[in-house]
């Protein structure tokens, strides 16, 4: 192993016992026993226990405090019967020390490291050097590196090619603020760091790479929240001469990989699929988690008659929708009731009704308004056993989805529907194209402005035969226990389709050659059809390790205000530096 070390910590068994072997690492622990003193002595690999007799407890002691850096020397020996740690590789043998050198000694620490993660976030961050040697943190990256090796071959075998693209670049439209980085060579210019590679991957196909792939870093200067970082890592795609299908089983063969790798679980393919319509009529989410069921159900028809005005008024509307969910076993006390319907409005609902299920029909103040018919219309709909809870909402079918949508996530974790060490992929297709931006009362693209609209949708919307929001198109989403993890569409390829989409989302020529030129040229050098996706690789891993925050899969992450505590990135800079960029600060 060289000089320093003849084995790691994690490596001593019986089979080396009698040998003399040489370890460096940390102290880990440091225990006294009546003069005989025990060390765990850690590394990357694992942990090693050193026995120390009483005669050279005293000559070494200087050197035993936790986190010192030590070389250790000595006799590696089965430990006595009965203390044997069989949850450690290394837990039958020690090593009887007869050397200790002081590699390094150590301040005293803000945190015991491998009781990091109980520390506040703030300090962890800080001290992230000292996080990062605890083996539960270090475990997350290791997950990392085994990931993007998985990622790397598995695409190679399939003849992709990894190419990287430019960091200081122009702005991509994915929606959210540009990081700008000012150019000192060119006064008053500004490059943006990238969004995503989207303009260059697109343009790699026009070269003909007809599969690329790239692990690629993101820039995005948006409010941040568990599942965001401003920069954060896609595995980024883009293939020609595709569609939905192919492109689909590529990303689910990479997954069963990653699932296989890192988490030994085999995973079933084809993915099921959903349209967006669907996810939105029966989870009342785009991402909906499919770990358990518990579906929507539209009961508009059943009360629009009834003499339940909140319910018939809503019913007969035309963008009015009456739905509920039930919730089963839900066994809800008055209270359980007011909180759940605290939460409803909380998430934008007027009201909630609801029906408790007992073995005589429906419970609730508002029976008295149905005829027992409509009741036991609404009861059978749900399929309702006594215990069960029925909620309803009635509101814009917009609304009444999000907050059923809402209930249905609240109602899982209240009643522990969601199996535990589960991972559920599925995908989310026929987006819309467009979504309505009430600011500026005008269309904006829904996924981005190179997504190709549906083949039947296009021409009926053109002829003014559908309406905006009905245009489908063909991005999709890969949804993972209820994230979006992946985003991606078949592309435009056609610059007088491309000219037509810039027009409908009011992106002027003007604009779009000062924002796009490049793109837009490249196409009209017969541009191939082709399509991609990108795979938020931080929200996986946080996924599959069962974690809260994408902040513990990255290695230097940034905190909810978007600075780096180690570094204290970002940070003012020397007036000379402000004066060679041509920056004056207001
Ligand atoms: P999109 O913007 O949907 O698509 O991003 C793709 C995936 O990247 C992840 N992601 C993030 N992860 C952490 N922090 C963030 N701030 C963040 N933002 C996004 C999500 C998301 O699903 N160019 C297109 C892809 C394409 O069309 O090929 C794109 O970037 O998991
Ligand atoms: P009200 O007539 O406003 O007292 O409401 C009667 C019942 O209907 C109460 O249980 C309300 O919570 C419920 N309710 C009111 N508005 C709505 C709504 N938009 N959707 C579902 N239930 C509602």
């Amino acid at each position: 192993m060289g000089m320093l070390r003849t084995h790691t910590c994690g490596e001593l068994t019986e089979k080396q016992v009698g040998q003399t072997a040489t370890l460096s690492g940390w102290v880990d622990t440091c225990r006294d026993h009546g003069g005989l003193t025990f060390v765990d002595l850690r590394d990357r690999y694992g942990k090693t226990q050193i026995v120390i007799d009483a005669a050279s407890t005293k000559k070494f002691a200087e050197h035993l405090h936790s986190e010192y850096c030590l070389q250790i020397t000595g006799k590696v020996q089965l430990r006595p019967k009965g203390t044997e740690n069989a949850k450690l590789l290394t837990g039958q043998i020690e090593i009887a020390a007869t050397e200790i050198k002081q590699l390094n000694s150590s301040e005293p620490l803000p945190f015991e490291v491998t009781k990091s993660q109980e520390t506040n976030e703030e300090l962890r961050l800080t001290y992230r050097y000292l996080d990062l040697r605890n083996p539960a943190v270090q475990k997350n990256l290791f997950a990392r590196s085994k990931m993007y090796q998985t990622i790397r071959r598995t695409l190679d075998k399939k003849d992709f090619i990894e190419v990287e693209t430019p960091i200081l670049t122009k702005s991509t439209p994915e929606g959210a603020r540009d990081y700008l980085v000012p150019s000192r060579l060119n006064a008053g210019e500004f490059y943006a760091l990238p969004q995503s590679p989207q303009l260059f991957k697109q343009i790699l196909m026009v070269s003909g790479f007809d599969r690329y792939f790239q692990i690629a870093k993101c820039f995005r200067d948006e409010d941040l929240r568990a599942d965001r970082q401003p920069e954060f890592t896609q595995l980024d795609m883009e293939m020609s001469f595709l569609e939905e299908n192919d492109l689909f089983s590529i990303i689910e063969e990479v997954l069963v990989e990653i699932l296989k790798d890192i988490k030994g679980i085999k995973l079933a393919t084809p993915f099921p699929r959903l349209t967006y319509q669907e996810a939105m009529s029966n989870y009342g989410s785009d991402k909906p988690d499919l770990r358990f069921d518990l579906k929507i159900q539209d009961v508009s028809k059943l009360v629009e008659n009834s003499g339940f005005n909140v319910f018939a008024s809503v019913a007969k509307t035309a963008d009015g929708l009456v739905a509920g969910l039930c919730i089963p076993k839900a066994e809800a006390s008055r209270k359980d009731i007011d909180t759940l319907t605290e939460f409803a409005k909380a998430e934008g609902a007027g009201g909630l009704a609801y029906f408790k299920v007992n073995d005589t029909g429906l419970e609730s103040p508002i029976t008295k308004f149905f005829k027992p018919e409509e009741l036991a219309a609404i009861q059978k709909k749900f399929s309702a056993a006594p215990g069960d809870l029925i909620v309803f909402v009635a509101d814009k079918k917009q609304v009444t989805l999000k907050v059923l949508g809402a209930i249905r996530l609240y109602a899982a974790k209240w009643k522990n529907l969601i199996p535990a060490d589960q991972f559920h992929f599925s995908w989310v297709m026929d987006f819309p194209l467009f979504k309505f931006n009430e600011e500026e009362n005008k269309l904006d693209s829904e996924h981005h402005p190179f997504t190709a609209p549906h083949a039947e949708d296009w021409p009926l919307y053109k002829a003014g035969k559908m309406k905006a929001d009905q245009v489908r198109s063909r991005a999709y989403d890969l949804v993972m226990n209820g994230n979006e993890i992946a985003s991606g569409s078949i592309r435009i390829h056609n610059a007088a389709l491309q000219k037509e989409i810039f027009d409908s989302i009011g992106i002027s020529d003007e604009e779009a050659n000062l924002r796009f030129a490049f793109l837009l040229k490249a196409f009209k050098f017969s541009a191939p059809p082709h399509g991609g996706i990108a795979l938020g690789l931080d929200r996986v891993l946080t996924i599959l390790m069962g974690l809260d925050s994408i902040r513990e899969v990255i290695a230097f992450p940034k905190n909810q205000k978007a600075v780096c505590p180690m570094t204290s990135a970002p940070s003012l800079v020397a007036e000379r530096q402000l004066k060679d960029l041509h920056i004056k600060i207001r």
